[in-house]
């Protein structure tokens, strides 16, 4: 049975995600699909008709399975990868130019510049004088708890600060649409949600579109407006679903909450079965 039918047949209880008036949409993708170049006539499709519309100031987050496709989703969105077919349209605010910030699921930091120096590489590039930007890297390396850290390079940091100074370099130059890779993969438990957090004050401030890989359900929950399920090979949308609780959150007042809970399950439940139909182990949900 195709899985987008039997999720919706398990789980009617959970309403899908309305789509967005068009004057309104920020992230715009229709019918993307992607083969990669191949001698092998029968390469898989990497992404197969994915349709998305994403509301100004919105935060999406997209989970799913390893190997579906998120990063590669989020490369078109990016402009890293050509559309083959289909159609990616990426609006700024008030009909401005979108600036864009990325955070990769690899650092992407440069090697050569120290944290202080790859936080100012954005501000640097948008021509803001030395102190501003000085001044301005150096605050954002300290909200990330960093402060101490700025003449060290990449290589003296451990995985989860670096990851921190990736935060720090896309956020300081406050993009209007940011895209963002498992950005708190490597943080250890308790940083993790203090990052969080500060992300969540974050996107309170400056709304920004943000769309947000994850495999991780409760942060999806705690920071997103809609959460955006793909299933694999190939990879494509199988469910949305807005998250129904207003903010602030927490994640000690969301396990309190009955709508939260259901949409915990609905999502693991979502997941599970998309894993096993890719041939992998089922994991038990955690109580
Ligand atoms: N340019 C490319 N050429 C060939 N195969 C590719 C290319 N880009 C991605 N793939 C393949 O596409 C699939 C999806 O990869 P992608 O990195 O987008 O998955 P993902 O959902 O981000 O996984 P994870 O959760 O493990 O990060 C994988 O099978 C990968 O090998
Ligand atoms: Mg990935």
């Amino acid at each position: 049975m195709n899985t987008a039918a039997a999720l919706a047949g398990r789980w009617p209880g959970v309403a899908a995600a309305p789509s967005p008036n068009e004057g309104d949409v920020a992230i715009d993708i229709r019918g993307l699909s992607f083969r990669p170049p191949s001698r092998n006539r029968d390469a898989v499709e990497i992404l197969s008709g994915i349709d998305l519309a994403v509301r100004q100031r919105e935060f999406i987050a997209i989970v799913g399975p390893s190997g579906c496709g998120k990063s590669t989703l989020l490369n078109f969105v990016a402009g890293l990868l050509p559309v083959q077919s289909g159609q990616v349209t990426v609006r700024g605010q008030g009909g401005q130019a979108p600036s864009l910030g990325y955070v990769f699921q690899q650092h992407g930091l440069l090697p050569w510049r120290t944290a202080q120096k790859n936080v100012e590489l954005g501000l640097e590039i948008a021509g803001l004088p030395v102190p501003q930007r000085q001044e301005r890297a150096r605050a954002m390396l300290a909200q990330m708890g960093l402060a101490g850290y700025e003449r060290h390079y990449p290589r003296e940091l451990s995985g989860g600060m670096r990851q921190r100074v990736a935060l720090a370099k896309t956020l300081v130059t406050e993009p209007q649409v940011v895209l963002m890779d498992e950005p708190f993969g490597a943080l250890d438990a308790q940083t993790r949600v203090a990052v969080q957090s500060l992300f969540a004050e974050f996107w309170t401030r400056h709304r920004a579109t943000v769309l947000f890989v994850t495999h991780d359900i409760d942060e999806a929950l705690l920071l997103a407006d809609r959460v955006v399920v793909m299933g694999a090979r190939p990879g494509r949308i199988v469910a949305q679903y807005t998250v129904p609780t207003a903010r602030p959150r927490s994640h000690h007042q969301l396990r309190q909450q009955p709508a939260f809970n259901e949409l915990y399950d609905t999502l693991w439940n979502d997941i599970a079965h998309l894993a096993q139909d890719a041939g992998r182990p089922a994991a038990r949900r955690p109580s």
